[in-house]
């Protein structure tokens, strides 16, 4: 009778045993499923969220777009190429560096004053570029822009550094 009874004890042991280990692999069945399903949604917003120029990124020659796309007297910031593409009202175009020439803090372009402006120790630089308040010892640089077949392309290998702007800087479609 004992024996009976520790013989039901033990059958019944091993199917609680077998239960607690079906529950636990669903427990981390679900929670793996779970930490998937956060890390893909989470990777896709970060995709989403990442500023992105059109083609291309700093380093090399980015496609800005055709030239009509961008209005006289327009300044629009591609980050991935960390520069503004500035067009001036008579069309000319010019890709300024977003590196503030005085220790390299990164510049914005403050629409409401036409001018970008450094926000390290306050260094503003006017539409084309030049420094309007220093401690900026120099005009902002500018990339290569060539036209070809209506698009504008920038070369952000190669930054050039200048005193001050000048016409001849323009590129014209
Ligand atoms: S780094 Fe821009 S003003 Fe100093």
């Amino acid at each position: 009778m004992e024996r009976q009874r520790k013989e039901q004890h033990d059958a019944q042991k091993k199917s609680d045993n077998r239960q607690l280990s079906r529950r636990d692999f669903m427990k981390l069945g679900i929670g793996t499923l779970s930490a998937l399903a956060i890390l893909e949604v989470g990777g896709a917003s970060l995709f989403f969220m990442k500023p992105r120029s059109l083609e291309g990124e700093f380093g090399t020659e980015v496609i800005a777009g055709p030239a009509e796309s961008f209005p006289a007297g327009s300044v629009v910031q591609f980050p991935d190429g960390r520069f503004f593409l500035v067009r001036s009202q008579d069309g000319g175009f010019l890709a300024l560096y977003q590196r503030c020439t005085h220790l390299g803090c990164s510049v914005t372009w403050e629409a409401d004053k036409s001018r970008f402006f450094c926000p390290c120790h306050a260094s503003s630089f006017d539409f084309h570029g030049d420094v309007e308040n220093p401690p900026a010892p120099k005009a902002l640089d500018t990339f290569p822009v060539t036209i070809v077949n209506g698009q504008v392309l920038v070369d952000t290998g190669h930054s050039q550094a200048r005193d001050t702007f000048t016409q001849n800087q323009l590129v014209y479609a």
